[in-house]
């Protein structure tokens, strides 16, 4: 397998997410309460899987690699922009995940947070994903020796087997804080 072949495949994974998310959406802009407990899935999904496991990759292994290479003028435009979008992308994320804690606080204005969020993050996700399937991942693997690219799969088969561990790092990291409290 090519080291873009994990890159293309977990996508269709986020893909199923946006749909839910947008049927939560157009549930919302009805008038239904937020489904708050679906909307702490949708990011915990989006902050693990999308963006630690998926960009992350993306970032720590494959764009790390590209920058030491003699990138065409084009395909260096595009990928400073996909490391724009991806920090784009946590911060609306975190922003969501603010407006959900706020709502579940009691603050119903909130909602509006919640829903102009989800817009964006729905509209967002789908072009994100569509400019590196089609124009970036595959004219990029020309860069690479097929050692390279065996190297750079094999890491991020690592990558991925550590991700398990720092996320309930973190949950219990937060957890200890939260009871100092
Ligand atoms: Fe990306
Ligand atoms: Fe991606």
């Amino acid at each position: 397998m090519l080291p873009i072949g994990p890159l293309l495949i977990e996508p269709r994974l986020l893909e199923r997410m946006i749909e839910v998310m947008k049927k939560e959406l157009i549930s919302t802009e009805k008038g239904e309460n937020v489904n708050s407990h679906l909307i702490g899935v949708a990011v915990d999904f989006i902050q693990t899987y999308a963006d630690k496991c998926h960009h992350g990759k993306e970032e720590d292994i494959l764009f790390r690699d590209l920058n030491k290479k003699n990138l065409q003028r084009e395909h260096r435009r595009i990928m400073e922009k996909l490391i724009e979008e991806h920090r784009w992308g946590r911060e609306t994320t975190k922003k969501l995940v603010e407006a959900n804690v706020r709502y579940l606080n009691g603050e119903k204005e909130a909602g509006r947070d919640i829903v102009n969020f989800m817009r964006e993050l729905v509209i967002f996700y789908p072009k994100h994903i569509e400019k590196e399937d089609r124009h970036f991942f595959i004219p990029c693997m020309e860069y690479f020796t097929e050692e390279e690219k065996e190297h750079m799969l094999r890491e991020e088969w690592d990558f991925d087997k550590n991700i398990i561990h720092e996320k309930y790092k973190d949950v219990v990291a937060a957890a200890e804080e939260s009871r100092k409290l």
